[in-house]
Parts: C-alpha cells; structure tokens; sequence
C-alpha cells in the first residue's frame, strides 16, 4: 500500500522554507493518502544538535510545532499526525539500521559536516542523525516522503538501507521516494547567508507564526541585488531573494510588476519590499489567528497527538516485530 511520511525538528519556530518546502505538501498529500500519510514532530532528532536543543524548551516547541502544522491546514482526522517520541519503534529500529551503516557514509553527511563544524564536541547522535530518519519513514515501510532539497542525501540513505536489510535479512522495506514542492527546493535565508534554517536561528527565518511587524522588521534590512547600489539603478529580481519570495507569496499580476520594475529601475527596492509585505500578510494571517485559537485550546491539541501516536503505533508494532524476526531476536 503506497505510503507517505514527513518530519519536522521542534528545533525552532516553523518558517516560510518549511512551509512552502514540506508543510503545505504534507496537506497536499493527505488530501490524497489520507490515513496514510503519516507526520511526525520529530523531536528525538531535536536533541541531535547541542545548538538548537534545550530540555527546558523542548515540549513547548513541539506543541507550537504541532499548532503550526494544524494551522496551516493538517487535519489530524484525515492524516496520521503524532510526535516521535511517543513512538518508541522508532529508536528500536533505528539501532537495528545502525548496525547496518558503514560510518564512513556517515561521515561523508553535507548536513552533518555543516553541523558538527560548529561543534567543539560532537555528539554521536549528530552523527546518526540520518539513520534515525531512515527508521523514521521506513518503520511505516513508507515509499514516498515529501521534503525539501536539503534531504536528498539522506533519502538516499534510507534507501540505502533498505536494499542493505532487505539482501540480509530478506524483503521488507521498499525504497523510498523524496518529492520536492517544485517552486520551493530551498528558500534562501532573509540574511542572505545561505538556506533558510530553524537551527541557523532567527536571523535567517521568516516565522510562518512571527508577528508581521517583526517580520517587516527583518525584510526592510534584507539584502537585495547588490548591483543596484542607487535607486535608479537598474536590477535583477532573480538574483534577489526579495524576487524569490515574490514567488512564493505574490499573485501574477504583482510578480510582473515587481520584477519589470527591478528591471527598469521603475520601482525601488523598498516599494517592492511593501508590495512582497502585502502577499505575505494575505497568506500568514488567517494562518495566524488559527494558531492562536488552537493555543486557547492545548487539550484539543495534545489530544489530537495522542490519538495520532496510537494510529502510528498500530502500523510500527507488526512492522517491528517482523524486522526482530528477520533479524533474529
Ligand atoms: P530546518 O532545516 O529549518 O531545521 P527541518 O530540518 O525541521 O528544518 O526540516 C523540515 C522540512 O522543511 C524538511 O522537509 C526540510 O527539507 C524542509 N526545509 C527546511 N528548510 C527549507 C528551505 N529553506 N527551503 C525548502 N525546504 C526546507
Ligand atoms: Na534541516
């Protein structure tokens, strides 16, 4: 039976890359698989990285995670929606698929090179960050797993590691698929440095919950084309990630106008800035205030997990107990 599973980390508040690159997806998907598209808050990954976790935060992060993605439209009637760790099989198959990763593969990480550079110590768990993921989607033996471009490389170890237990231990898992929301693979940070990034902290991100005036504050700074020094000087909107966020949040009509604008030199950087600020108020607020009726309402919420961790476990416990039998324990 095809199958769907996504994550996402309570690293920090959810932002407009996870929105467009997996949450709206995540809906999209469920419209289509129903109780068998499967979502995790996966906050087993969370503490991963020293950076981004703190004990006393993390429940409270991962409720707002889960107010986020109810906000922007899962429905936990239609979708399996739970957090990781009230799914222990999780961990137990994660151990078996450690035993099957060379370390080197490990090492060899884009995401974990990143991390750990930072790092003076690094955990292990950083390290295995990616064998947890892949016990996380296939522990549903799910075949298509909706992300951004920033997991490829660990789908592909997932995959991997399904073809490994698979030729040792006999058929079991299929190998997973990543699809990618086509016009957002991975939008760039406000700053200008690269992927927009929960763990990069809040000078990178557009809170998709962020109040609009604080996101105003951070788009009136935000880099522009660097080779329009001078308002009349013409630009190039795709060079700009102002013109990339138009794209996201604009209608036709106001994409044309901005980018012909930059282009001509007819509109300035900051009167485009004001017309991405309108879309983005269009989008974000009804977004807003659901999220603010669903925090009124922490029961409905925890609730909803607690039904979304029983339906998950329904699938985990036999998918588990036939890896312990191929595996032999
Ligand atoms: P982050 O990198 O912000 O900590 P997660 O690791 O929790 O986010 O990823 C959650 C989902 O959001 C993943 O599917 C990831 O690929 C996607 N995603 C994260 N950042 C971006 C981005 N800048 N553009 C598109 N998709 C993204
Ligand atoms: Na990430």
């Amino acid at each position: 039976m095809p199958r769907v599973f996504s994550g996402i980390q309570p690293t920090g508040d959810p932002h407009i890359g996870n929105y467009f690159g997996a949450m709206r997806n995540y809906v999209r998907l469920g419209e289509e698989y129903g109780k068998n598209s499967i979502y995790c808050v996966v906050d087993l990954h969370a503490i991963t990285n020293p950076a981004a976790y703190d004990p006393k935060t993390l429940a409270q992060r991962t409720f707002e995670m889960a107010v986020a993605n109810f906000a922007a439209g899962l429905d936990p009637e239609k979708v399996v929606f739970f957090v990781q760790s009230q799914v222990p099989e999780h961990q137990e198959l994660s151990w078996v698929f450690t035993a099957l990763t060379p370390v080197g593969e490990l090492e060899r990480m884009t995401q974990y090179k990143d991390k750990a550079e930072q790092l003076e110590s690094i955990p292990a768990g950083l390290l295995m960050y990616p064998v947890l993921m892949a016990a996380d989607i296939l522990l549903y033996k799910a075949d298509t797993v909706p992300v951004g471009e920033d997991q490829t490389q660990h789908i592909e170890l997932t995959r991997a590691l399904a073809r490994k237990f698979n030729h040792a231990y006999g058929e079991t898992f299929p190998e997973p698929k990543a699809v990618y929301a086509r016009d957002a693979l991975r939008i760039p940070g406000v700053d200008g440095q690269g992927k927009m990034s929960k763990s990069k902290g809040e000078s990178s991100t557009i809170g998709i919950l962020e109040p609009l005036d604080s996101i105003w504050q951070k788009l009136r700074v935000a880099p522009t084309d660097p080779a329009r020094v001078r308002r009349s000087d013409p630009g190039d909107p795709d060079k700009c990630l102002i013109g990339d966020y138009h794209k996201l949040f604009s209608d036709l009509p106001t994409i044309e106008t901005v980018y012909e604008g930059c282009r001509t030199a007819g509109i300035g950087c900051v009167d485009c800035k004001k017309m991405l600020m309108q879309g983005i108020t269009r989008e974000l607020t009804p977004l807003q205030e659901r999220a603010e009726g669903l925090r009124a309402n922490p029961d409905w919420v925890r609730d909803a997990l607690a039904t979304g961790a029983r339906q998950a476990r329904e699938i985990a416990r036999p998918v588990m107990e036939e890896v312990r039998e191929k595996a032999g324990f």
